[in-house]
């Protein structure tokens, strides 16, 4: 590239050089036909170089004559071609005179008056024409490709600019940054080290930047916040590579760089799991997700994907979601049998027969209806799907022998004001109560995941992209976050080391204020708070202002993963439990939406419910005492 530049250049700029350069060529011809015209050798050597001198001199004159000496020749077209043909007709004319007539060399041989033009035609053509082409080509590549600098000079953004490096690339790396002084001046695969992290909106100022490209691999969330903040202070459009972990697992490849979301904010921090425990549990065993289309359950059977199981049965009642989660799937698994079905998780019939063919071992129940406002307005459909829907599956894999079942549940189980809720925790003291033939069940309760169908995250961004302003229900509202991938490999790891009857807890850090989430939206849309409005929409009947994990009177213990808690929490007896489970589904025939409530706070005493008639703004006294204080 260098040298083409060069090149370039030169043929710009020296006249003098593009005149040499053509003489040269103009010299080349007549010796190239000297030698077709004497099988390749050089006899009369004389005649050929005083001729060669006469030839040169004629030709050289009517070239700057012609206008043939501008160095512009990747501008060159079809007039400078004819330019060239009338230049070296009406030279040869004048040669063959100056031969025949003015000079003791009319001896010349005739065929050369024949040979010579066409090849000093054809060079002097062909170099415009090649210069052309490889000008326009260089262009296209400088054109197309923006400058970069990367933050990170270590291993992972020298296998970028390995990457970028490659024909074709839309980059061209400008240099790095690095908090390593030492590095300060090195030449890392021939791209220099600029400076620091913090010298980054001095250095934007200095070099023709058009991107930023985060290029650290391994960095942790609070890495990304400060290297996000100072990004910001440059003002220029910056870009992430994918986190290590999804390199590690060739989910993606280290150049499919993308924006940084708010995943990468707050929740890069690798998990501490056993892969191999995973493994010894899943790998060449027969293993059933439900909700296998929704975001818990796609997540649980890409992550179980990778442990290979002999069979993957998914299974979710949404058709479309299936088609989705089956063409993505079915690339991946080499090893497995996939099997997908559009199926109730609660029909009995239907999984009776889906056990028989595929006789799962384990099963990873993440099938629910999940949105706590529509299930207030769907009581029956909640407890049918969630409660009812469950104890049948369990009834399923108790008959088939499975080994393991594991629900999948939520932090709003806890004192829930929620119907949805409320069948979570029914949900988990089934688990832990229900006699099972040895089959180990266990739930795991946990907060939101990022970036969940129709949770917060989607919907914020999906009101960004309409420019429509952005709706919080209380400025106060805070929730505990986790990404999908992390609750996930949680889960599966609680799945091996659960007992039966365990109600796992994942530790969800501090919880987050909803607000702040939406600061860090707007910001890494490139906007700031006063071109974007944030409307706060008031609580919703059933929500809460903060999650909690734990009930009051639920024990603690450390497991041997820092991030799954179990929860211990009282005994109950079966036997009374099902018989309230019974007078709950003999309720739903009612369909008095208040009797229904009435008889699942007879199964959770700790269950807050608004009647019909009362307003919403009461429902705060119905939240439990440690919100309540968190609130004041
Ligand atoms: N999303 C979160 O932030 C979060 C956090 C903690 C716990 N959870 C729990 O995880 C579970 C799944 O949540 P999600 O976010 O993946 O929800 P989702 O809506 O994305 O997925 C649920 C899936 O279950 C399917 N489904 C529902 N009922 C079914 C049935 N009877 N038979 C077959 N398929 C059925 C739906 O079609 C859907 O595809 C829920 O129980 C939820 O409470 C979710």
């Amino acid at each position: 590239m260098k040298i083409i530049n060069l090149a370039q250049t030169l043929l710009r700029k020296n006249s003098w050089f593009v005149g040499a350069f053509q003489a040269t060529l103009i010299f080349v011809s007549l010796i190239l036909a000297w030698f077709l015209k004497f099988d390749f050798t050089l006899p009369q050597r004389q005649m050929l170089f005083s001729a060669a001198f006469l030839l040169v001199l004629i030709r050289m004159t009517l070239i700057a004559r012609f206008g043939l000496l501008h160095g512009w020749w990747r501008y060159t077209g079809l007039s400078d071609a004819l330019d060239v043909v009338k230049c070296v007709f009406v030279g040869s004319v004048l040669f063959i005179l100056a031969t025949q007539y003015l000079t003791r060399l009319s001896a010349f041989p005739r065929t050369i008056y024949v040979l010579e033009p066409l090849l000093t035609a054809g060079t002097l053509i062909g170099v415009r024409i090649f210069s052309r082409v490889l000008a326009e080509s260089v262009r296209q590549d400088l054109a197309a490709a923006r400058n970069v600098i990367l933050i990170g000079a270590g291993a992972g953004a020298q296998t970028v600019v390995r990457e970028i490096g490659r024909q074709g690339s839309e980059y061209a790396p400008l240099g790095y940054v690095d908090d390593d002084r030492s590095k300060a001046g090195l030449k890392i695969e021939d791209v220099p080290v600029l400076g620091t992290v913090d010298q980054l909106p001095e250095l934007a100022l200095m070099y023709p930047v058009d991107e930023i490209l985060i290029a650290v691999p391994s960095a942790t969330s609070k890495q990304m916040q400060r290297f996000v903040e100072v990004c910001e202070r440059t003002g220029v459009k910056f870009r992430t590579v994918p986190a290590l972990r999804d390199v590690i697992s060739q989910r993606v490849s280290i150049s499919d760089f993308r924006d940084v979301d708010v995943e990468d904010l707050l929740g890069r921090d690798p998990v501490e799991i056993d892969p191999e425990s995973l493994r010894g549990a899943i790998y060449q065993r027969s293993v059933l997700v439900t909700g296998a289309a929704g975001s818990i359950g796609s997540e649980l059977c890409r992550q179980i994907l990778e442990h290979e199981p002999s069979i993957l049965l998914c299974v979710d009642q949404s058709e479309t979601g299936m088609f989705y989660l089956e063409r993505e799937l079915s690339q991946r698994c080499a090893r497995t049998s996939l099997r997908c079905h559009v199926a109730d998780a609660g029909d009995r019939r239907r999984m009776e027969h889906l056990f028989q063919g595929s006789r799962p071992e384990t099963i990873f129940h993440a099938a629910a209806y999940k949105h706590v406002p529509l299930m207030e307005e769907n009581v029956s459909a909640a407890l049918q799907n969630n409660i009812f829907g469950l104890m049948s599956l369990m009834e399923m894999a108790s008959e088939y022998e499975c080994h393991g079942f594991v629900l999948v549940s939520s932090d709003k189980a806890v004192n829930p004001c929620n119907v949805m809720g409320a069948t979570k925790r029914i949900g988990e003291l089934i688990i832990a109560h229900r006699p099972t033939n040895g089959m180990r069940c266990l739930s795991v309760r946990f907060g939101n995941v990022l970036g969940s169908n129709g949770s917060v995250i989607p919907v914020l961004q999906q009101q960004l992209r309409n420019n429509e302003p952005l709706t919080v229900t209380h400025p106060e509202i805070k929730r505990f976050f986790m990404t999908i991938r992390e609750a996930v490999s949680l889960v599966l790891q609680a799945s091996v080391i659960g007992e039966k009857g365990d109600t796992f807890v994942l530790d969800m850090g501090q919880p987050l204020l909803v607000l702040e989430l939406v600061r860090t939206l707007i910001k890494l849309s490139g906007r700031n708070e006063n071109q974007v409005a944030i409307q706060f929409t008031g609580l919703r009947q059933g929500e809460k202002l903060v999650e909690e994990l734990f009930y009051e009177n639920e024990g603690v213990d450390e497991t041997s993963f820092p991030k799954i808690k179990r929860a211990r929490g009282p005994v109950r007896d079966w036997d009374s439990l099902l018989k309230k489970l019974e007078e709950l589904e003999a309720a739903l025939f009612l369909d008095n939406p208040d009797d229904v409530r009435a008889k699942i706070k007879e199964i959770v005493p700790e269950y807050s419910y608004l009647s019909q008639d009362q307003p919403i703004e009461n429902n705060q006294r119905l939240w439990p005492a440690a919100v309540r204080r968190s609130v004041a």
